[in-house]
């Protein structure tokens, strides 16, 4: 047994949580730390049907060798702040620009992977989908977030609105995760064929890169973001 100073029985989420450098080790092994990491280390590896003493050899060596970026967050303005600029922001380019490539990719090749056309309809819906959400993040969750952390008083609408809005994001999120993983699947795991052009290598990189970032963004806001402002509620005093 290898000698760990992280213990198995830990929360996959709540690793990430503290050292998000964790969230690439769990993405090349294959462990689902945003919507499914509520569920100790030891069983995640289980059920992925790896070894656990290898998954924590690779996060030890993770974290002595970067600098965590939650390090930086010093309050839920902050974790907001980074969130539209390093994930939202980002999506409002990358959506509409993949969206082209993913139909071009598959009017030329669908013949040769008829499968691209169902993978063309979940990413459809799926950018649809992201774009509107972020929209309400920011429109309607984030400005009571910095109104609460400022000690404003909030209306029984706004306190109404952060306790439907969080369910309502993580069901969102859930279904995000569900139709990433079946775009993964359909297209193998993102495997290129052998007589892809750039175009094919191209989109399948960006729609892995997608979900690599989508997982990251899922996980601050499921696992420490909408868990900060549930803790500052109910410090404050508002019944949810
Ligand atoms: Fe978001
Ligand atoms: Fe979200």
């Amino acid at each position: 047994m290898t000698k760990s100073k992280i213990s198995p029985n830990r929360q996959v989420s709540s690793l990430v949580e503290e050292t998000l450098a964790f969230a690439h080790v769990f993405e090349e092994v294959g462990i689902d730390y945003c919507c499914g990491g509520d569920i100790p280390l030891e069983s995640a590896c289980e059920e992925a049907g790896i070894d656990v003493d290898d998954v924590l050899d690779r996060l030890e060596s993770e974290q002595t060798e970067t600098k965590d970026e939650s390090d930086g967050w010093n309050s839920m303005s902050e974790l907001t702040d980074h969130i539209v600029t390093a994930h939202h922001d980002r999506l409002r380019d990358e959506l509409p620009a993949l969206e082209a490539l993913v139909h071009k990719v598959t009017e030329v090749h669908s013949d040769d992977h008829p499968e691209l056309q169902e993978a063309e309809s979940e990413f459809v819906e799926l950018a649809d989908e992201m774009q509107t959400h972020i929209s309400e993040e920011e429109d309607e969750l984030f400005p009571i977030v910095r109104k609460l952390e400022r000690g404003m008083p909030l209306s029984d609408i706004e306190t109404e609105t952060i306790e439907n809005e969080i369910e309502g994001f993580e069901d969102d999120h859930q279904e995000t995760a569900d139709r990433l993983d079946r775009i993964a699947e359909l297209t193998d795991g993102y495997a290129v064929p052998s007589s892809a052009c750039a175009s094919y290598r191209s989109m399948l990189d960006r729609l892995e890169s997608l979900e690599r970032e989508t997982h990251l963004h899922v996980h601050k806001e499921n696992n420490v973001l909408f868990p900060a402002i549930e803790s500052l509620v109910a410090k404050t005093g508002v019944e949810l």
